[in-house]
């Protein structure tokens, strides 16, 4: 059985593709240090979730072209958001930015293999951060 087919929301377990990215995030930013550095090149930023309950991304992107070339972040969400997130960023660096907003959070947790249903508002945090970073991008041209 595959992963997505094993991961229908009932299941406890992660998929090994989460387990990875959790485990090994792709283009997170580490530490305050790191993101304040970065946020003074980032192109465009943008955060949502509240800083309440903990769901909170915060997402920058480099831009040339139309194209994005490098996309940071760093959150405050659980390990699917983390997983999420890293699976995202490797998804849009390269891409137009027009492909780009194309992506879906059931995209981002396809390509994951699978998420428990209950951890799915954590893909959405990526997918809705990247927008708000590209309307800001947008802002500042
Ligand atoms: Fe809220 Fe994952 S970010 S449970």
């Amino acid at each position: 059985m595959s992963d997505v087919k094993s991961n229908t929301g009932k299941s406890w377990f992660y998929s090994e593709t989460v387990k990875d990215h959790f485990f090994n995030p792709r283009n997170i930013l580490k530490t305050k240090k790191e993101a304040e550095k970065y946020s003074k090149k980032a192109d465009g930023e943008g955060e949502v979730g509240s800083p309440a309950c903990g769901d909170v991304m915060k997402i920058w992107i480099k831009v040339k072209n139309e194209k994005i070339i490098e996309c940071k972040y760093q959150t405050f969400g659980c390990a699917s958001a983390i997983a999420a997130t890293s699976m995202f960023s490797t998804m849009v660096i390269g891409m137009k930015i027009d492909n780009a907003l194309k992506i879906t959070a059931k995209d981002i947790t396809v390509k994951l293999g699978g998420l428990p249903a209950r951890k799915f508002h954590c893909s959405v945090l990526a997918d809705q951060a990247f927008k708000k970073a590209i309307k800001n991008y947008r802002k500042n041209q």
